[in-house]
């Protein structure tokens, strides 16, 4: 028998209805190997977690299969996973798998592309990976409170023939509000955080735990995933006396880069692949610090070097690139064109907006727990029109315009999308994205193929502005 989180792998697994898909698959991998089906089984469930540290008590969470993050996921491109997710919350769930191309029924989107699992429910997610790279789990259904109370995990595909590095390690970030008894404060959907910055917490963890020295050995190179699983929190994370190299972002990877001003700047749901080389000597310690809100750098946590022995005398000099998934290129010339204006929340000057088909003032939107548009439509929960039709295979072109005071983290399901310019200067490096933080004033556009049929929710991920109405669909036909 299959218990909690367990995993099951089954190299040639080629029997029944699923056998013509994979084959078509084993056929179009990279390096031969039959893909896998893995198998996973998890209890989205109350549970207890050492998130401060051995000395102080532990917090009342929700979670996968009793722990935080939830397991980790690792599985080869060109796999196909088969989660079955049990509900034991006192309430409706789903789980949506972000940045994954999957077909729309997968999405994990309640009353979209699935009915909500009920409590004591449960439904099968089963897809194939079709791209590399750090991706992740978390729900769709009331994910301010499920994913702040600490239901999220890291689902990492790699690629069939594995880059050069010593470790290969994930840091899922999450942020905490906890009271001085460690427990979760329940202020979720606060009026407060929805309408200004989301919910920040006091309490920063890296893999569920409030982070402990990072230890290393001079002359070790670290592939290190950044996920950020906050529900609002922006990292710009600086990693004293190294010098990291950005390899992919939002699991899609990028020509190797120094990060922009020294700082990876990583917005909720956003993802970073780092190539880290451990230039320090044995016995040495630095500073990751983290300096988005203050400026004045907060100490994350220490990298520490241990005494003795190298891996090697220097890391390598040359730049880790990683092979590219095959996603569609946007024709740009022949894209169709779309405003997406971003409105409401303080200081935003958003009068009113359109909340089920009726013009209501902000001062009403308000009480009914809204405060953000998206193109002067406020989405309430079961409002799914949607806001573009893109007929399948057509080029598009999304001009993001943020008219707020704050930022935000856009999220488009189903497709990874090029990120062609910011305020009106083409991107250096047009990255492939599946979320683009979008400061305060800040125009980006964003060109990708509408290659996968469904209904697609585009939100903003900080969770808070999502369920305050900062969500829409675009449908794919
Ligand atoms: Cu990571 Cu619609 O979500
Ligand atoms: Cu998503
Ligand atoms: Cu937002």
């Amino acid at each position: 028998m299959t218990s909690f989180g367990s995993h099951t792998s089954r190299r040639s697994f080629l029997a029944g209805a699923g056998s013509a898909a994979l084959t078509t698959l084993a056929s179009s991998r990279a390096h031969g190997s039959v893909p896998a089906l893995h198998e996973f089984r998890f209890l989205a469930a109350p549970g207890r977690a050492r998130l401060t540290g051995d000395e102080r008590p532990d917090t009342n969470v929700w979670c996968y299969s009793g722990r935080v993050p939830g397991p980790e996921i690792r599985v080869k491109q060109g796999d196909r996973l088969r989660v079955v997710v049990e509900n034991g919350l006192a309430e409706e769930t789903t789980v949506h798998w972000h940045g994954i191309r999957l077909p729309n029924a997968m999405d994990g989107v309640p009353h979209l592309t699935q009915p909500p699992i009920q409590p004591g429910g449960r439904f099968v997610y089963a897809f194939d990976l079709p791209d590399a790279g750090t991706y992740w789990y978390h729900p769709h259904a009331r994910a301010f409170e499920q994913v702040g109370r600490g239901l999220f995990g890291a689902l990492i595909v790699e690629e069939p023939g594995p880059p050069a590095f010593d470790r290969d390690l994930t840091w899922m970030l999450g942020d905490w509000r906890l009271t001085p008894s460690a427990e979760i404060s329940a202020d979720f959907g606060n009026f407060m955080d929805m309408s200004h910055a989301g919910r920040l917490g006091n309490t920063v963890t890296v893999n569920g735990r409030v982070p402990e020295p990072f230890r290393v050995r001079s002359g070790e190179r670290i592939r290190l995933r950044l996920i950020n699983a906050t529900n609002a929190r922006i990292f710009a994370l600086g990693f004293k006396g190294h010098r990291p190299r950005v390899i992919a972002l939002d699991g899609q990877p990028v020509e190797p880069h120094a990060p922009d001003a020294g700082r990876i700047l990583i917005g909720p749901a956003a993802r970073a692949d780092l190539a880290l080389d451990m230039e320090g000597q044995p016995g040495e310690s630095f500073a990751v610090v983290e300096t988005f809100y203050t400026g004045a750098p907060i100490k994350l946590l220490d990298i520490r070097y241990a005494e003795g022995a190298r891996v090697r005398e220097s890391p390598p000099a040359d730049d880790v690139r990683l092979p590219a998934n095959r996603l569609p290129e946007p024709d740009l010339a022949a894209a169709e064109r779309h405003e997406v204006l971003l409105g409401g929340g303080m200081m935003g000057g958003m009068q009113s907006a359109t909340v089920d088909g009726h013009t209501m003032p902000m001062r009403d939107m308000m009480r009914r727990g809204l405060a953000w548009a998206i193109n002067g439509v406020a989405a309430t929960d079961h409002a799914h029109a949607p806001m573009l039709t893109l007929a399948r295979g057509r080029s598009c072109v999304l001009d993001l315009r943020n008219e707020t005071a704050w930022p935000h983290p856009m999220h488009l399901h189903g497709h990874a999308f090029r990120v062609i310019s910011r305020n009106g200067a083409p991107a250096p490096r047009r990255e492939w994205l599946d979320t683009v933080l979008i400061q305060p004033k800040e125009r980006a556009e964003i060109a990708f193929v509408a290659d996968n049929p469904g209904d697609w929710m585009f939100h903003c991920h900080i969770l808070e502005h999502q369920a305050g109405g900062m969500s829409t669909v675009i449908r794919v036909s």
